[in-house]
Formats: C-alpha cells, structure tokens, sequence
C-alpha cells in the first residue's frame, strides 16, 4: 500500500545565462544562474476520483491528463514521472500549476514548470529517489527536447540545481560544476517584449553551422573561451572584467545572429548609462538582456534607461 501525501507543493526558479548560451549545445561551456525571486509553483492533490487532471489557471485550463496530445510539455513532465515510478497508471491528482517567469523571454519558464510539476508528483508519490536534483533535471530535460528540439542541458540543470553553474555538455556526463562568487554580481534583467521561439532560433543557428562550419566553430570557441576566461573573473571577483566579457559575448552572439534591433537598442542604453557590461540572454532574438551594475545609483540610471528604450519587466537579481 503506497502511502500518498494529501497535498505536496514544490517550485522551481527562473533562470538567466550569463554566458555562452548556442554556443553550448556544441559543447562549449556556458554559465547559468538560477532567478530566485521569480519562479514556477505546483501543488498535487490526492482525488477519489482515480483520474488525473491538470490545472492550468494562468492559461485558463483544466484538462485530463489523458486528453492531452504526446508532446504537450506539462503532460509529458507528468507521465515521465508515472514511468520512472513503475506505475502502472497516473495517480488519481489534481496536479495545479502557475509561473511567474515571463514564456518565451530567455528565463526558462518551460524547465521551471516542468521542474515543479516532476518535484510535487514525485514528493506526493513518496519517492525520494525521483526528488534528487539529478532526476529532476534528468526528467526536466527529456520535457525540453519538446520546447528546444537539442537542448544543451543547461536549463534543467540550473532550475534543478538551483545554484550558479559552470556547465559543458558533454558524453557520457554533462559537466556540471557549482562555483564561487567571490563579490556579488548585480544583474538588471530586462525584457524586450518580443517573445521568440527558443527551438527556431537554436534550429537556424543549427543551419547556418551547417552552410559555414569552420565560421560559425570560430564563433563557439570565442563564446566558450569567454565563459571560461568568466568562470576565473567570478572566483576571482573581479566584477569589471565580468562585464566587459559580457559585451563581448553579446558581439558574438550578433555574429551568430541571435541578437535582435530590440536586444541591441536595450545593451547600448545600458552600456551608455554606466552598466559594466550587457548582453542578450538566452535564445536571442528576443526574450531577456542582462546589464551587470555595481551600486544603487547605477542600478537606478540603467533601470531608467532601459525603460525609457521600451523595456518591460524590469528585474534585478544579485549572484552572491
Ligand atoms: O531557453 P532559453 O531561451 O534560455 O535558451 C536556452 C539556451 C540555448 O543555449 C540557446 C539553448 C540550449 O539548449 O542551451
């Protein structure tokens, strides 16, 4: 007789590149960190009635898991978890999720959720060996191969985790490695309001190193060698040294034409109003910048430029 838990709740955080993002799914290092402050939430509740629903109140739906298509995300984290389990059918849960993290914007809402929804079924199903952030991750990533097509891993890592990471995919195991921070890291995070397809633009990247391979190695190995030469500034605490690596990854990733008129407009505002460094993050062409800042005031003229630029969802987060 399993012994179910009435209700279980677990969230997972939104997440921010710092660097190497594309550059990463071709073995690159990269480094990730986890956005506490914003984050996805689900809750499991026991139900007589043997069937499985999800609950979805931000999108307005309430669906049984069994109406749902194979690859609707939230149903997939769901019968991952039913899998590893061993069950023999989907517990009889109401399964409610919700998230603060903007879709579609860099800030990885879609590892996030599945992350809460995978950590709750797994606290309710009394399964501790299915709550470790390795399996978390582990069943998070097999979600995002549905949002990304190849994901390089490091999404679910970082909302699994739920730490700053140094990350390199690679066989059979990704590199995974939590590191110092030696002085806090200051990021005013802001949104473009362009939404953009993370499995469109990881796919076109994907085309073009295909027509031009030796170009676009070039590219990665400039964006992996500027994650690397990051990791160091970060233990180090040489804040400044990180933001200028930053703008220099943001060059990059123009070069790999990830970047946007909108991404650009928002890193030279930034830029000009003090930030030591900006950049996209994430998938590009749209979603999240990132601007490093050092002290009150900065933070306030970048926050006011980035603004008056035509940003939405203005955010700081501090890495210490
Ligand atoms: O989910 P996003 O938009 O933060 O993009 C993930 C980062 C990529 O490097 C573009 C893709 C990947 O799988 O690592």
């Amino acid at each position: 007789m399993i012994n179910f838990n009435p209700v279980s709740e677990a969230s997972a955080p939104g997440k921010i590149i710092l660097f190497g993002e594309h550059a990463v799914v071709y073995g690159r290092p990269a480094i990730a960190a986890p956005v506490s402050q914003i984050r996805a939430t689900a809750s499991v509740t026991y139900s007589s009635s043997n069937l499985c629903f999800l609950v979805a109140p931000d999108l307005g739906r309430l669906d049984r898991l069994e109406d749902l298509p194979e690859d609707n995300p939230f149903a997939r984290a769901v019968w991952l978890v039913v899998e590893a389990a061993n069950l023999w059918q989907p517990p009889g849960v109401t399964i409610r999720f919700h998230s603060q993290i903007p879709i579609a914007s860099g800030m990885g809402s879609g590892a996030a959720i599945a992350a809460a929804i995978i950590r709750a079924l797994a606290k309710h199903l009394n399964r501790p060996e299915l709550q470790t952030n390795e399996m978390v991750s582990a069943l998070t990533y097999e979600v995002e191969k549905i949002h990304h097509g190849t994901p390089s891993g490091i999404d679910n890592t970082v909302v699994a985790y739920e730490q700053p990471i140094y990350f390199v995919r690679q066989s059979p195991q990704n590199q995974i490695e939590p590191f110092k921070v030696a002085a806090p890291l200051r990021f005013v995070v802001a949104d473009t309001g362009v939404r953009s397809s993370t499995k469109f633009a990881v796919g076109d990247v994907r085309r073009q190193y295909n027509k031009q391979p030796a170009k676009f190695a070039k590219i990665f190995d400039e964006c992996g060698r500027i994650a690397q030469t990051a990791r160091q500034a970060i233990e180090a605490g040489d804040v400044s040294k990180v933001g200028q690596l930053m703008t220099e990854n943001h060059t990059w990733l123009q070069k790999m034409t990830v970047s946007s008129p909108e991404l650009d407009k928002l890193v030279e505002v930034a830029l000009q109003a003090g930030a030591l460094g900006a950049k996209l993050s994430g998938a590009g062409r749209g979603g999240n910048m990132l601007a490093l800042v050092t002290d009150d005031a900065m933070e306030a003229k970048v926050r006011t430029a980035l603004q008056n630029a035509g940003a939405i969802n203005i955010l700081t987060t501090t890495l210490n």
